[in-house]
């Protein structure tokens, strides 16, 4: 059995919300809402819920929360080219994590995934390997040349 969802409420995901249509200037704010319960094995779907927010649905960092936010989010699709073609799957791992540290100095607009996954996984590892892992992989699928 997976625990009450009110933990997620605590550990929530940040998404964007609240834009007035009808206004001159279209507000924006970053909303804390419940941790929507993805399947583990599909990068795609975990991804769409917890990451197109910010870093866009093409990965490319143009999702709706993104001009909230005081550090753009990085694109996605450019991290094998920053890295000289070589798509770093470690270092995306930590990131995802939470275990490396991020270049923009005190950024705390990206989440602690690995505590997330922790908790809604109720403390398995093994599952939160494997959102790891399958997160990671979608976005190397996301990859641009
Ligand atoms: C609330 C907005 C937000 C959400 C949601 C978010 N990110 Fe991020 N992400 C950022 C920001 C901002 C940065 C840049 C931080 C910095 O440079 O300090 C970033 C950076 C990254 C990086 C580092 C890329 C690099 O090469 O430096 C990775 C990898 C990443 N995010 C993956 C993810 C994944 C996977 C998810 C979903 C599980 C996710 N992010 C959800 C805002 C977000």
């Amino acid at each position: 059995m997976r625990k009450a969802s009110s933990i997620w409420v605590i550990v929530a995901v940040v998404l964007a919300a609240a834009m007035a249509w009808a206004q001159d200037e279209p507000k924006k704010e970053i909303k804390h809402v419940p941790i929507k319960q993805t399947s583990a094995a599909s990068g795609e779907q975990m991804y769409k819920s917890y990451c197109a927010a910010c870093h866009g649905t093409d990965g490319r960092g143009n999702g709706p929360a993104a001009e909230a936010l005081k550090v753009p989010p990085t694109n996605l699709t450019k991290i094998a080219a920053r890295n000289g073609g070589k798509y770093p799957s470690l270092r995306v791992s930590a990131i995802i994590r939470g275990e490396e540290t991020l270049p923009a100095h005190g950024s705390k607009d990206m989440p602690i995934w690995g505590n997330l996954f922790w908790s809604m996984s109720g403390g398995h590892e093994a599952e939160v390997q494997q959102r790891v892992t399958n997160l990671n992989k979608y976005i190397e699928s996301l990859q641009a040349n």
